[in-house]
């Protein structure tokens, strides 16, 4: 694997011997696709069941919900390909939308296919939520290793799912703008895309219309995804959102819980439906934002 280590930046010296460490510079070939060996990462069995009640489907490739991830992907991919892009942010514009969700389940369905690692770094640190999701408890997370100094291997979980790792857990953190943009988040963002080829980063960051954490974040990342709610997500909502992302790291919206929308709207009969495609296609078409 490629090293870019820039020797001499105390910080990028830190992080490289805590990648170094964890093992996952090693690799193995298998079947044509080279997978990291997660020596140090912290390993757990993840528990299917949980992973099905907690809707954390990406890894159940024939469930018919899956194949929306998949589109997802499969669209994001071309777009950080073409770009040569490693890192996505997941936001939304207002708590609850699903983009904790949606990350996971991205994640998944990027580990699943592709010959690329997934790092999925639970970023929101008033919550960090992915291991309850997952069904894993962890006491510590990224805040641990912005705040304390944690080593970064001793972070990262291997839910023995190949080519999927993430970092999420611990206590949750008041003061969180000031860590999201803190030198070493920068350092360690741009150590972990000059590092790793052939591995996208995906940050799960809290709501981009509710605190300054998504916005001073924001530069550090190459691609977002808004997730937006069907039905509840607002016209005013978006417009401002979109005044806050440069256009040209908008990866595109997600329009989530649509399912349950649908069938809200299908009991109020099919005019109601399409006014609603109607207002979303109008909503999503705003400054040439893509869906
Ligand atoms: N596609 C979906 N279909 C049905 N329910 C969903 C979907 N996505 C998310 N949910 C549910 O919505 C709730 C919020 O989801 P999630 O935690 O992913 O949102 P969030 O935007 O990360 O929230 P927060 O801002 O609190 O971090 C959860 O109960 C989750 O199970
Ligand atoms: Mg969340």
């Amino acid at each position: 694997m490629k090293d870019t280590h820039t020797k001499g930046d105390t910080i990028m010296d830190g992080i490289h011997e805590d990648l170094e460490s964890s093992g996952i510079s090693d690799v193995k070939r298998n079947n044509g696709w080279t997978s990291p060996v997660y020596s140090r990462s912290c390993q757990r069995i993840i528990d299917p069941k949980i992973l099905s009640e907690n809707r954390c489907i990406g890894v159940f490739s024939d469930l018919s919900e899956t194949g929306f991830y998949k589109i997802l992907r499969t669209q994001v991919h071309q777009r950080m390909e073409a770009m040569g892009w490693k890192t996505i942010m997941v936001t939304s514009l207002r708590s609850g939308e699903g983009k904790t969700l949606t990350a996971i389940n991205l994640s998944l369905v990027f580990a699943k296919e592709y010959s690329r690692t997934v790092l999925l770094v639970d970023s929101d640190l008033k919550k960090q939520d992915i291991h309850a999701y997952l069904g894993i408890s962890s006491e510590q997370g990224l805040a641990d290793y912005l705040e304390a100094g944690r080593d970064l291997a001793d972070l990262i979980i291997w839910p023995c799912i190949e080519k999927f790792t993430f970092i999420s857990g611990g206590q949750p953190v008041q003061d969180a703008t000031e860590l999201m943009g803190s030198p070493r988040m920068k350092a360690l963002v741009t150590e972990l895309k000059a590092r790793y080829h052939d591995r996208y980063i995906i940050f799960d960051v809290p709501a981009l219309l509710e605190g300054a954490d998504a916005l001073v974040f924001l530069p550090l990342v190459d691609g977002v995804i808004v997730v937006t709610q069907a039905g509840t997500t607002s016209r005013n909502d978006i417009v401002k959102g979109l005044s806050l992302i440069p256009q040209e790291k908008m990866l595109g919206f997600v329009l989530n819980k649509w399912q349950d929308y649908r069938l809200k709207q299908e009991k109020n009969g099919p005019g109601s439906m399409r006014a609603f495609i109607g207002k979303a296609r109008a909503l999503f078409k705003k400054k040439g934002a893509s869906s």
